[in-house]
C-alpha cells in the first residue's frame, strides 16, 4: 500500500507562518508524523510539498498507477486551482483533502473548495493530526474495512 501526501504553497513553512492559525509545531514535524504513521501502520508514504500549481498538477498526474491513496492540503490552490480538481478527477485515485485550519471559520473565501470535489473525504481544523487521521481513512478504506 502506497499513500502519497501532496502539499501546496507555503505549508513548507510550518512552524514560522501565522502560528496562531497553524501552530507553532514545523513542516519537520509533520514530516515526522508522516514517517511514524507509515511505520505504526505498515504502509509506505511518500511526501511532496511544491510552491508552484503545475507542479503538483505533475506530481497528481505522476501518482497515476503509482499510488494507491492520495492525500493532499492543496493549501491557497485549494480554493483557485479547478486544474489541481481536473489532475485528481483525471487519475481517479481516492483522494483525502486536509486542512490544518478550520478553513470554514475563517475567510468567505477559504470556502470554496476545488479539490475537495474530487475528494471521497475532508478533514480541517484537526492540525496535523488532520493527516495521521487522513492516512488511516484511507488505510482503511482501501483494505475494505470502511464503505
Ligand atoms: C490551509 C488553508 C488555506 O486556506 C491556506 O491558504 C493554506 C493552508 C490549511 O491547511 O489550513 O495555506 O490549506
Amino acid at each position: 500500500m502506497k499513500i502519497l501526501v501532496i502539499n501546496g504553497p507555503n505549508i513548507n513553512m510550518l512552524g514560522i507562518r501565522e502560528p496562531g492559525i497553524y501552530g507553532k509545531n514545523t513542516f519537520h514535524d509533520l514530516l515526522t508524523l508522516l514517517e511514524e504513521t507509515a511505520a505504526e501502520l505498515q504502509i509506505d508514504v511518500e511526501q511532496y510539498q511544491s510552491n508552484h500549481e503545475g507542479d503538483l498538477v505533475d506530481k497528481i498526474q505522476w501518482a497515476w498507477g503509482k499510488v494507491d491513496g492520495i492525500v493532499i492540503n492543496p493549501a491557497a490552490y485549494t480554493h483557485t486551482s479547478v486544474a489541481i480538481l481536473d489532475a485528481l478527477k483525471a487519475v481517479a485515485i481516492p483522494a483525502v483533502e486536509v486542512h490544518i485550519s478550520d478553513v470554514d471559520a475563517r475567510e468567505p473565501f477559504r470556502q470554496i473548495s476545488y479539490a475537495g470535489m474530487a475528494c471521497c473525504k475532508t478533514i480541517k481544523g484537526h492540525g496535523l493530526a488532520g493527516y495521521r487521521e487522513a492516512i488511516v481513512y484511507l488505510d482503511q478504506l482501501l483494505n475494505h474495512k470502511i464503505g
